[in-house]
C-alpha cells in the first residue's frame, strides 16, 4: 500500500448519531483533510443488497467498491431506518469488512495530493484502520440525546417514524455494534473521549481544534 508521508491522520469512533459526522466534517474542512464517513459504505452495501438481492454476491460487491468514489456515497438516500438496521447486520460479515477495509486504508494513508491528510469516522477506525493516527477521538452522547438528534434529522427528510421507534432502533444498533465479535465499537485507551450531550456543534468543534492546535503548534 502506498503511504503518503507527513500527513495529518485523524481517527474517530462513535456510536450511532453521536454527532461524530458533523464534527469530523468541520474538522476536515478546517485542516483541509479528506473526510470519509465509513458508515456510509456499510449503508451503501445495505442499499445494494436490498435493491439487488439476486445480484448481490462477493464479485458484485468487489466491483462496486473498486470503482467507488466518495461522492457516490452522497448521492443516495442512505439514512433510512431499514438501511441502518441492515448496515449493522452487514457490518458483522468478515468478508464484507475485508473488501471495505482496503478502500478505507487507501483513503486514510494515501489521500489525494490536494489534501493535508485524512479524517475517518466509524466503529473500528482508531484501532483497526488507522492505529497510528495522529489524533484519536471517541465521540459519544447519551442515548436519548442521540435518538432525538437522529429523529429530528429524519423528520427534516420527511421520514414517517416516531421518536420511540428511533430510540428502539438506536438501542438495538448500539447493542450489536458494541457486542459483536468482529470489529466491535470500543474506546481505545489512547482515544480522547468527547461527550457531546450538552455541547453545541461549535463547542464540540472548538474543543477538538484546541487539542489538535496545542499538539501541532498550529
Ligand atoms: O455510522 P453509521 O451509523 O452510518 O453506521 C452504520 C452501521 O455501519 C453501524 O451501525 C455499524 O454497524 C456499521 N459500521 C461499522 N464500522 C464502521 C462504520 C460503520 O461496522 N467503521
Amino acid at each position: 500500500m502506498i503511504k503518503r508521508k507527513n500527513i495529518l491522520k485523524i481517527a474517530i469512533d462513535s456510536p450511532a448519531a453521536a454527532g461524530a459526522g458533523t464534527l469530523a466534517k468541520a474538522i476536515s474542512n478546517h485542516y483541509n483533510l479528506i473526510y470519509l464517513d465509513t458508515g456510509k459504505i456499510y449503508r451503501l452495501i445495505s442499499y445494494l443488497k436490498l435493491k439487488f438481492p439476486k445480484k448481490f454476491n462477493e464479485t458484485f460487491l468487489k466491483k462496486k467498491i473498486k470503482y467507488l468514489k466518495i461522492k457516490d456515497l452522497e448521492k443516495r438516500d442512505l439514512i433510512t431506518d431499514d438501511i441502518s438496521a441492515e448496515a449493522a447486520k452487514i457490518a458483522k460479515n468478515k468478508s464484507i469488512r475485508k473488501i471495505v477495509h482496503s478502500f478505507q486504508l487507501n483513503l486514510a494513508y494515501n489521500p489525494p495530493k490536494k489534501y493535508n491528510g485524512s479524517c475517518l469516522d466509524g466503529r473500528d477506525i482508531t484501532y483497526k484502520i488507522i492505529p497510528d493516527a495522529d489524533f484519536k477521538f471517541f465521540i459519544t452522547a447519551n442515548l436519548k440525546t442521540r435518538a432525538l438528534r437522529r429523529y429530528k434529522e429524519l423528520k427534516v427528510l420527511n421520514k414517517a417514524i416516531s421518536y420511540k421507534e428511533v430510540l428502539k432502533s438506536i438501542k438495538k444498533r448500539d447493542k450489536s455494534d458494541y457486542n459483536r465479535r468482529i470489529s466491535p465499537l470500543k474506546k481505545t485507551k489512547d482515544s480522547i473521549l468527547l461527550n457531546t450531550t450538552k455541547l453545541s456543534k461549535r463547542q464540540c468543534f472548538l474543543k477538538i481544534k484546541k487539542i489538535i492546535d496545542r499538539e501541532k503548534n498550529f
